[in-house]
């Protein structure tokens, strides 16, 4: 029997894992250089967060959920994204008596049961970000800023913000009203999904992948002449702030977006040459998610980005790095009693925060220095039997192949000050 990871999951080897770790590191810098603090909630929560927060007509908790029920038969989910378990924390831990807005990001695992093809996993890997308390579109306009920073540390350089509004409960009501009496004689034509959204939820017809819907789709139009005084007057201010803060971005009607927990300002980032699944990140902001969640009325706005599809839009774009395992020093030990030393000077070299390793396999010297080669250690310590009576080691420079000896005693710390100062040159 031979075991595989279940489909739509992955391993991330250690040959993979300075890609992710690059990519984290960024999402951390960028994240506190705007003032996020990073918040980590549970990988499962009650079912029911998510139908509330989520919305029951919506793909996620229609069909894409990992639901289960506990040993005492409470029903619990493997959480799809972090907005509804974000929002849980806020409440219960009275968030709302901090200085507002509070800021927060996270970085983890998502599930979702779909189906897996290039940049879709069934468990992937998500960071996202989430401002509560305020309501001005400067704050909207900020984590577009952000999202766009992060993609171009990133070397993703052509990224641009598609942003739209989908007004708020007030006046979102006469646009589906508009779709339905648009799309009336259109029905049959639609996909068996934008037929029942039709009733259900027909602002979700406009972000249909299939063609043919996308063309009939084409003829609804923009939200922008149904918006209430309020919303058009945000969305008004977002393009203002987002002018101001140099953020590219240009006017989508599409995005919709597919929680219903969203109110006004709703966006996407999409990369080019990843395939269909190409949305590198989307958001929105979402005024009434705390209070359907038992919150008091708080606004909220937020953002969140697949970490396997920005890693496919890197490599595509042709800004990977290539990373390679380095070491500070290893030691090649030739004889019994010199492993002994070895394991002894590869201890110390530890404990002074030098990076260091040694054989372990009983390999020759020369298939030692091989080994050292493929872990681009930049010293070998060259330890033998006659060194280790004469209290004395070698010590070879990979870079220039220069050669020397030291004392066996005073061994670590040299080493130590010689890799500082080549690293200060
Ligand atoms: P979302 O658009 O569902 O939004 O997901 C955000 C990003 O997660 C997507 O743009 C995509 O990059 C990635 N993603 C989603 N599903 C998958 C998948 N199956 N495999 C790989 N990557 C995937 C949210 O999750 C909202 N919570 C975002 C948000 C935060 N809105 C407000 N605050």
């Amino acid at each position: 029997m031979r075991y595989s990871a279940p489909r739509g999951t992955q391993d991330v080897l250690p040959r993979d894992i300075e890609k992710w770790r690059r990519v984290e590191h960024h999402v951390r810098r960028v994240c506190e250089l705007y003032g996020y603090e990073e918040i980590r909630t549970p990988i499962f929560e009650q079912t029911e967060l998510f139908v509330r927060g989520i919305g029951e007509v919506t793909d996620i908790v229609e069909k894409e959920m990992y639901t289960f029920p506990d040993k005492r038969g409470r029903s619990m989910t493997l959480r799809p994204e972090g907005t509804a378990p974000v929002a849980r924390a806020f409440i219960e831990h009275n968030m709302f008596s901090e200085p507002q807005p509070v800021k927060l990001y996270y970085i983890g695992p998502m599930f979702r049961y779909e189906r897996p093809q290039a940049g879709r996993q069934r468990q992937f890997s998500q960071f996202g970000i989430e401002a509560f308390g305020s309501g001005d579109a400067v704050l909207d306009a900020e984590i577009i800023d952000l999202a766009y920073t992060l993609y171009r540390d990133l070397g993703l350089n052509n990224c641009i913000a598609r942003v739209n509004t989908i007004g708020c409960p007030a006046c979102r009501p006469r646009y589906n009203e508009h779709i339905r009496n648009v799309l009336s004689s259109d029905l049959e034509q639609l996909c068996p999904n934008c037929r029942s959204r039709y009733d259900r939820n027909p602002m979700r017809i406009l972000d249909c992948k299939t063609e043919s819907c996308r063309t009939i789709a084409a003829k609804v139009g923009p939200i922008w002449g149904f918006l209430c005084t309020e919303c058009a007057e945000h969305f008004s201010s977002l393009q203002d702030s987002l002018r101001a803060m140099s953020v590219p971005f240009e006017l989508d009607p599409t995005i919709v977006r597919g929680f219903d927990y969203y109110t006004r300002t709703v966006f996407e980032f999409m990369a080019s040459g990843i395939g269909a699944q190409d949305a590198i990140g989307g958001g929105g902001r979402y005024d009434g998610l705390i209070e359907s969640c038992g919150g008091p009325p708080t606004p909220g706005v937020g953002f969140a980005a697949g970490i396997d599809r920005l890693l496919l839009a890197i490599e595509a774009s042709g800004a990977a790095q290539e990373s390679q395992r380095t070491l500070g020093c290893f030691v090649a030990a030739v004889g019994e009693g010199a492993r002994l030393g070895a394991a002894r000077l590869v201890a110390s070299l530890r404990r002074l925060g030098v990076s260091a390793d040694m054989d372990y396999m009983d390999r020759s010297l020369r298939a030692q220095m091989r080994h050292a080669d493929r872990y681009r250690a930049r010293i070998v310590a060259i330890l033998g039997e006659d060194e280790l009576r004469a209290g004395t080691l070698q010590v070879k420079d990979m870079n220039d192949g220069k050669q020397w000896e030291v004392s066996l005693e005073g061994a670590a710390d040299e080493i130590r000050a010689f890799l500082q100062s080549a690293r200060e040159q």
